[in-house]
């Protein structure tokens, strides 16, 4: 169990602030999820989490800051699901699930049998056991993406970062991978960030939304605080309804100015 605090995060990129005096505390075994428009800083955000872009201010796990762990360090503590990871030249399905396990085999060593069955049992869940001789260019981009998860997953960090992991995945697949996480995330105490587009879906799964705009966060809190019509309108400038299922939960339909086809003339 990991928790996770980000104190006055910034990233600068080609002299702009991307992400502006971020502060965010993410409790061991919760799910925080960032939301906000196209540019907001989301993806660069957890970039800075995971090491990958330098930052001002503080991030760290447990008190220990990211920018002191050594790589092998972090890829034990934080696995990460890129937004649009590379498709290595000529590598099997196998073998970029089994990369996830690289903290774990020794220098100039090769995978353990545990190494593998870690990976064999993820192929299983992930329903990629049947291609798991195909290489990783020859996929569809949503067994690509399941791929991707699995590997991330391989690496049995306490930390998951989720961008935009069910981007290409259908329905049925979008909701088998996020309960996965939030089944990991309940048995072993995971603790996760996502980056989601899908409000309703990012309500559903997030113990705590963070609004993200510009950089700088302008919202946070449940599905009913940051989902609102408000904000949505605001921020996204979109026309929404904001519905409050039944069962709980918070639904956004998006709207058409006009009706929508097929209910022209409908009273
Ligand atoms: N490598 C880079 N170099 C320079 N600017 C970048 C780089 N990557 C991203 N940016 C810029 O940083 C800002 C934040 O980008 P980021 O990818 O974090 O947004 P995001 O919230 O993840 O967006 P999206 O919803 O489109 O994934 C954008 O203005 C983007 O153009
Ligand atoms: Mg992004």
């Amino acid at each position: 169990m990991t928790a996770l605090t980000a104190d006055r995060v910034g990233v600068t990129l080609l002299e702009r602030r991307v992400v502006d005096d971020v502060s965010l505390t993410v409790p061991a075994g919760t799910w925080v999820t960032l939301v906000g428009p196209n540019g907001a800083g989301k993806s660069t955000l957890l970039r800075a989490v995971s090491g990958a872009v330098e930052h001002a201010g503080t991030i760290a796990f447990d008190g220990v800051e990211v920018a002191r762990l050594r790589s092998r360090e972090r890829a034990r503590l934080v696995a990460v699901v890129p937004q649009d990871p590379a498709r290595p030249d000529g590598m099997t399905v196998l073998d970029y699930v089994l990369l996830g396990r690289t903290p774990y085999v020794p220098y100039l060593g090769t995978e353990s049998a545990e190494d593998l069955a870690v990976a064999g049992e993820l192929l299983d869940t992930l329903e990629l056991r049947s291609l798991s001789g195909r290489l990783v260019t020859e996929l569809s981009g949503g067994e690509f993406q399941r791929a991707v998860l699995a590997r991330a997953l391989a690496q049995q960090a306490p930390v998951l970062l989720l961008d935009e992991p069910t981007s290409s995945l259908d329905l049925g697949h979008a909701q088998q991978v996020l309960e996965l996480v939030d089944e990991l995330r309940a048995s072993r105490g995971l603790t996760v960030v996502s980056a989601l587009h899908d409000l309703t879906t990012a309500g559903q799964f997030a113990d705590h939304l963070v609004l993200l705009v510009g950089g700088r966060v302008v919202a946070q809190g449940s599905a009913q605080e940051v989902l609102t019509e408000e904000l949505i309108r605001e921020h996204y400038g979109a026309r929404v309804r904001v519905v409050t299922d039944p069962q709980g939960g918070v639904v956004v339909v998006p709207l058409r100015s006009r009706p929508a086809r097929g209910q022209e003339g409908v009273a």
